[in-house]
């Protein structure tokens, strides 16, 4: 009895806005971030009334809302006013100065791009921003950038401006090329991981959004909830929230139990915040070396490197592996004394461990 009642109908869904879970998704509200909006909104007030604005470096550990907190500010900027104009700008898509400069002339509504080059289109962008009253200009993920000439170009050349960098690593920001910082003479704004009340409110206030009423059991948000606190990542807990729903709809259960929250937990091992498809062709080609000959020192993979044919130089190659051993994709272990001397060893990572991202590489 009932037996049936209980089970999904083919058009049923548990899931009553499951976009609400993308992690792209900027909800109406940020509720905990209000200071570090109110903080990146005082930076671009001045542009309002025709002054300078100022720049910021935010930074903090992935997945607790500094690209949504930013996001939702550029929002709200757009609605108040047509005349300051908001970019954003993704370095892990865009990452030389050349894409970057032409994505601008792209935002600031210039199309005849082809065949310029990055002085050619630096002019019509400079022109184009220093007619408009002011710009916005973020710029996420930069410690993905291969170069970043055009920052200082935007330094110099762009009058009314706020410029925003956005990174997991203070380091990074602290090591930028002096010339660009002292033109830049940002604030550090950073961004602490939540507390679990926090945790807890957000991920309710999307189940909210995403869900049917009422179909979570208690139970089981709550291991969701305990899980995305112990790695600190929202990301983890709204894919989460999508693999329980998945698995509860599959099983064709009206509610979300533990055991479909379960699930989710288990697949999470297999999440990744940053995709290996997503990493550049020679650090992949670094990456399958590293794979190849894990564990090993780094000198000795430099060899294997260009046996096979890698031709960068040492300290680019020891970059890449920095980049790839931040982003957790290896690991890097320094060793002192022994026969070797100081050396690092370099192995090959299986599952990133969301919870240990560390600010700094061991790489160096
Ligand atoms: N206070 C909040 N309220 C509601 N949702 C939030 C909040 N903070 C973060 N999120 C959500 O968590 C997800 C991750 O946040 P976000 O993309 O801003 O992380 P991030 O700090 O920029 O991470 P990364 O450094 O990896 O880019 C997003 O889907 C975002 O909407
Ligand atoms: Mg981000």
């Amino acid at each position: 009895m009932g037996l049936f009642h209980e089970m999904l109908g083919d058009n049923e869904s548990l899931f009553k806005n499951e976009e609400a879970l993308d992690y792209e998704f900027v909800p109406k509200l940020l509720p905990y971030r209000e200071q570090q909006q109110k903080h990146i909104a005082r930076c671009i007030a001045p542009l309002l009334q025709g002054r300078q604005g100022e720049n910021l470096f935010i930074h903090g550990a992935p997945g607790i809302g500094k690209t949504a907190a930013l996001k939702w500010v550029l929002r709200d900027l757009e609605e108040e006013t047509e005349e300051v104009v908001p970019v954003y700008i993704n370095c892990w898509r865009y990452n030389t100065s050349y894409k970057i400069i032409l994505e601008l002339c792209h935002e600031m509504g210039y199309r005849f791009t082809q065949n310029k080059n990055t002085g050619e289109l630096f002019n019509i962008l400079k022109e184009r921003c220093n007619k408009s009253k002011g710009v916005v200009l973020c710029f996420d993920e930069v410690d993905k950038l291969e170069d970043y000439d055009f920052l200082y170009l935007l330094c110099e050349e762009i009058y009314k401006k706020s410029i925003f960098l956005i990174t997991n690593y203070k380091s990074w920001l602290l090591e930028l090329d002096e010339r660009i910082k002292s033109r830049l003479n940002s604030e550090m704004l950073e961004f602490k991981p939540y507390t679990k009340e926090e945790t807890t409110g957000i991920l309710k206030e999307r189940v909210a959004y995403a869900f049917v009423d009422g179909i979570w059991q208690d139970t089981a948000l709550a291991l969701v909830i305990t899980q995305t606190d112990e790695v600190k990542d929202i990301r983890a807990g709204l894919y989460m929230l999508k693999e329980a729903g998945r698995e509860a709809e599959k099983k064709a259960s009206r509610k979300i139990l533990p055991e479909h929250a379960q699930t989710a937990v288990l697949k999470l091992k297999e999440f990744h915040t940053k995709k290996q498809e997503d990493l550049y062709d020679e650090e992949q080609f670094i990456l399958n070396i590293v794979k190849t000959h894990s564990p090993h020192k780094i000198g000795d993979l430099f060899k294997i490197y260009q046996e096979q044919g890698g031709n960068g130089m040492y300290k680019t190659f020891q970059r890449k592996i920095t980049k790839l051993a931040e982003n957790k994709f290896i690991s890097a272990q320094k060793t002192s004394g022994g026969i070797e001397g100081n050396t690092t060893i370099i192995s090959f990572e299986t599952t990133k461990k969301l919870s240990d991202f560390n600010d700094a590489s061991d790489a160096k």
